[in-house]
């Protein structure tokens, strides 16, 4: 299952009330979250408001490409989640639609300055911060030690046991690199991707394949948001976590209405939506542990908190620039990826 897709698509079923459905019309939803709680958001919405939903889950990357190659004839209406720097992209590219929704002031700060960045062309739905996760079992049979710090994973004996995303497909690992570009420099982050390299065993294309290759123990080490870690063990896989000792970045996963869209009313619908109460305790619902963007949304229980972690100030408008973020893959690609193992 290395490397391939996560991605799944599903039409919610809307049998439940056929009559109101039709008359509500539909709502085409590109979703990078976890399947899980994409689903629970499209099913909700439907029940609420007997709009069909039909879901599809990618990679924030992969979404952002697909919102590109139909924007001529956009099939998807919203995008919901994901990391925000392609979010802050398509708006860039002006591949979204400018929304001001009557919910942003239930918002904390860092959700709206999102969309203030972004000249209200997305939003800030929820928070969370880059670490690693590693599975205890295979670590204490390896007599390896868990990672504490970045430099850690350029150890000789991490070889072949670490995997991190591919920034192609995967927003995580897109905000890996711009963090240690921030935290170390341009050149000397490089030189750090080029020695993980030697390291890594596999780049899977969705940001939680690496989390999912260590609850499986498939692999020792993962690069991945920390609250992915904290849904992993509650499921009941024996997986550790921890944030980087020299300092990490973080994500703010956001949500954009698809300029071009035939449904902007039911978009925008959603779109107030899911800044709710009531929208972002789903997530919770749905073992998710990200931090929720609205201020009155119960953190759930779990959920990494961020003043235990030592945060960079990700710079989101430097590294949500379209050639800023193109210009960083394409480096990656070069002289990374492509470098023998
Ligand atoms: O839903 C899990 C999650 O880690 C989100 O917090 C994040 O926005 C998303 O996955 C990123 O997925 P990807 O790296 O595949 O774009």
């Amino acid at each position: 299952m290395f490397g391939r897709s996560m991605a799944a698509a599903a039409m919610v079923c809307a049998l439940a009330m056929p009559g109101t459905a039709a008359a509500q019309g539909s709502l085409n939803v590109y979703c990078s979250a976890q399947v899980e709680w994409c689903q629970a958001v499209a099913n909700a919405f439907q029940r609420e408001t007997g709009i069909r939903v039909a879901m599809t889950q990618k990679g924030s990357g992969e979404v952002l490409a697909q919102i590109r190659a139909e924007a001529q004839n956009p099939r998807g209406d919203i995008w919901f989640g994901g990391t925000g720097d392609p979010h802050l992209q398509a708006a860039e590219d002006n591949l979204s639609a400018e929304y001001r929704s009557p919910n942003l002031d239930q918002l904390h700060p860092w959700a709206q300055k999102q969309a203030a960045d972004s000249r209200y062309r997305t939003v800030g739905i929820y928070a969370g911060a880059l670490g690693f996760g590693y599975n205890t079992e295979l670590i204490a049979r390896r007599n390896l030690p868990a990672p504490a710090c970045w430099a850690d994973l350029l150890k000789p004996g991490y070889r072949n046991e670490i995997q991190m995303a591919n920034p192609n497909s995967s927003g995580t690992a897109y905000v890996m690199i711009a963090t240690l570009v921030q935290l170390m420099g341009e050149e000397p982050a490089f030189e750090f991707l080029k020695g993980l390299h030697r390291n890594i065993n596999a780049y899977p294309r969705s940001g939680t394949g690496p989390i999912k290759a260590v609850a499986r123990g498939e692999t020792a080490v993962s690069i991945s948001f920390v609250h992915d870690a904290v849904t992993e063990r509650q499921a009941g896989f024996p997986v550790g976590n921890a944030t980087p000792c020299e300092g990490t970045g973080y994500e703010i996963g956001s949500m954009s209405i698809i300029r071009g869209t035939r449904n902007e009313r039911n978009a925008r619908r959603f779109y107030d939506w899911a800044l709710t109460v009531e929208a972002q305790r789903i997530g919770a619902e749905t073992k998710q542990f990200q931090l929720p963007s609205n201020r009155n949304a119960p953190i759930p229980e779990g959920a990494p908190r961020f003043e235990n972690i030592k945060l960079i100030e990700y710079d989101f408008a430097k590294y949500g620039q379209s050639a800023e973020r193109r210009r960083l893959i394409e480096r990656w690609d070069r002289e990374v990826n492509a470098l023998p193992r």
